[in-house]
């Protein structure tokens, strides 16, 4: 069992030895406003999703469309180890349809409330009671496990929740789950009520928890306080509205507060989480806790003086358990530590009072509301320190073609070390393109990855000025670097092409020097 080094772990005397992650981010997950998975997408979610180790992946919602129903189907051929399940109501045009898709786990739900019931299914509870029975024994008629979730269980009132569980249960349900459909749920108040069902149904209890009010992860503790052994979760949250709990949050806690059992690598969390935020398109705060950008940055003097002496005077979890690394950044919080340790790391060391120049100019810039990037920090060292700070790539002549019935297509003329090289490449937009031709050029840009692209718009409307960070990676090695323009590709090719002139300055230097040390 993995755990961490954090005092007091949790007891309870109802917490399950093991827990079972539901992942619900195909599912759930896809419902977030804007969010749609073409089905290759869904594919190397799911592949990820198994690496990662949950138990279950709910893959989608057959009915819905032909895309979904496909997407279920060569998820489930996958022959992954994690088993694959679909959702479906109680009747039968859904059930076939998911049981079509070669699944061999059904999650059926019907609403349960009465708010539910008089607004949404023109439904008695009788009528409720009829149609879940009759669905879940068709479904256990065809061999599978069904769990089964009282859609907005939370507001059902407590007698008939009870019953309709008991009643799934009696159908052939495998196990119930709890959905707090619109997060209203509080800790105490769940853990109540998850011990309400345990008592009453003899099967595993599962929980599904929606973060109206940002407690989706508190809910989805206390419930495994309280005896559950499943809780849905999705990667960075995602899910309907303020979406579901997360399964960077969720994983973590159990792991690090309670210690219960789980197939988890957690070293896969933060490419987990990449993946699907670059798949969905929906971008993590950077305070966002565990894979947010700023989980394991530092930029306060103080702060990055204690990480220097030993990480855990700021850090409750080493980056390395979630498969991330530390960062330190300058601003003009940032003290002389911290600008030293930095530049250390990109093969410089400033005599001391050089240092104190550069801190200075930090401070300075930050006051006057600027971002510093490593790029911008290596510049004003290198300047400071009388270094050569010329780009040995640089852009002579840059042409970019796009339009509504052409592939977007950019020709350029480098300067490479001062010779003239030409270049050109397509790409799925004008950056890309762009992007593409300036590394196709240069053999050292290969092994470049391009991390994070951030753009901002500095004024409004379509003439706005674009402000552009892009974080890049080779290897352990990770630079940020910005550019500013009224041209968004001319601001983003100057952001890549300076982040990757520092990197590429680097190689040489480690490979000159032997390894960052700079005879200064
Ligand atoms: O939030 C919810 O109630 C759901 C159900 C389908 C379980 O997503
Ligand atoms: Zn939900």
């Amino acid at each position: 069992m993995i755990k961490l080094d954090l005092e007091g772990v949790e007891n309870s005397s109802y917490l399950p030895r093991r827990v079972y992650i539901f992942d619900t981010t195909l599912r759930d997950g896809e419902q977030t406003p804007g969010v749609s998975f073409t089905v290759e997408e869904k594919l190397l979610i799911a592949r990820q999703l198994d690496r990662l180790g949950v138990d279950i992946i709910e893959a989608g919602f057959p009915i819905t469309s032909r895309g979904e129903e496909e997407a279920v189907r060569r998820i489930a051929r996958e022959g992954l180890e994690a088993r694959i399940c679909a959702l479906a109501r109680p009747v039968r045009g859904d059930i076939d349809k998911a049981l079509g898709c070669d699944i061999d786990y059904l999650h059926i739900f019907i609403a349960t409330s009465d708010l539910h019931l008089r607004h949404k299914l023109m439904m008695t509870r009788e009528e409720v009671r009829g149609c879940l029975i009759e669905g879940v024994e068709y479904a256990k008629e065809h061999g599978v496990t069904v769990e089964f979730s009282p859609e907005d269980a939370t507001r059902t009132e407590l007698g008939f929740l009870k019953e309709i569980c008991k009643t799934a249960v009696e159908a052939g349900a495998d196990k119930v789950d709890i959905p707090d459909t619109v997060g209203v749920m509080t800790p105490r108040r769940f853990y109540r009520l998850v011990r309400e069902i345990k008592e009453a149904v003899d099967v595993p209890i599962s929980v599904h928890c929606h973060d109206d009010f940002g407690l989706a992860t508190a809910n989805s503790l206390a419930a495994i306080e309280a005896g559950a052994e499943q809780v849905h979760v999705c990667v960075n949250g995602l899910g309907e509205r303020a979406g579901n709990a997360s399964l960077e949050e969720v994983v973590v806690n159990l792991i690090a507060h309670y210690g219960v059992e789980l197939r988890i690598d957690p070293k896969r969390i933060a490419e987990t989480s990449e993946l699907v935020e670059r798949l969905s398109g929906i971008q993590l705060p950077p305070n966002t806790p565990i894979v947010g950008e700023n989980a394991f940055t530092h930029e306060s003097g103080i702060h990055v003086h204690g990480i220097l002496g030993h990480p855990k005077t700021y850090e409750a979890l080493t980056p390395e358990f979630v498969g991330k690394h530390r960062r330190i950044i300058v601003g003009k919080h940032t003290g002389r530590h911290a600008v030293r340790a930095t530049l250390e790391e990109m093969g410089l060391r400033p005599s001391e009072e050089q240092l104190n120049i550069i801190v200075e100019e930090v401070k300075r810039l930050g006051d006057m509301g600027k971002r510093v990037t490593e790029a911008d920090l290596y510049a004003i060292a290198a300047n400071v320190m009388d270094r050569r700070v010329e780009d040995r790539v640089k852009v002579k002549q840059l042409v970019v073609v796009t339009g509504n019935t052409i592939t977007p297509t950019a020709s350029a003329t480098l300067l490479v070390d001062g010779d003239e090289v030409v270049t050109s490449s397509m790409g799925n937009g004008p950056i890309d393109a762009a992007v593409n031709a300036i590394r196709s050029a240069v053999e050292g840009f290969a092994d470049i990855k391009l991390e994070r692209f951030y753009v901002r718009a500095i004024t409004g409307g379509t003439d706005a000025i674009a402000d552009v960070t892009v974080t890049l990676r080779r290897g352990d090695r990770v630079i940020t670097a910005g550019g500013v323009s009224g041209d968004i590709v001319m601001a983003s090719v100057e952001a890549i092409l300076k982040g990757m002139n520092r990197l590429l300055d680097e190689v040489e230097r480690h490979g000159e020097d032997g390894g960052g040390e700079d005879p200064q």
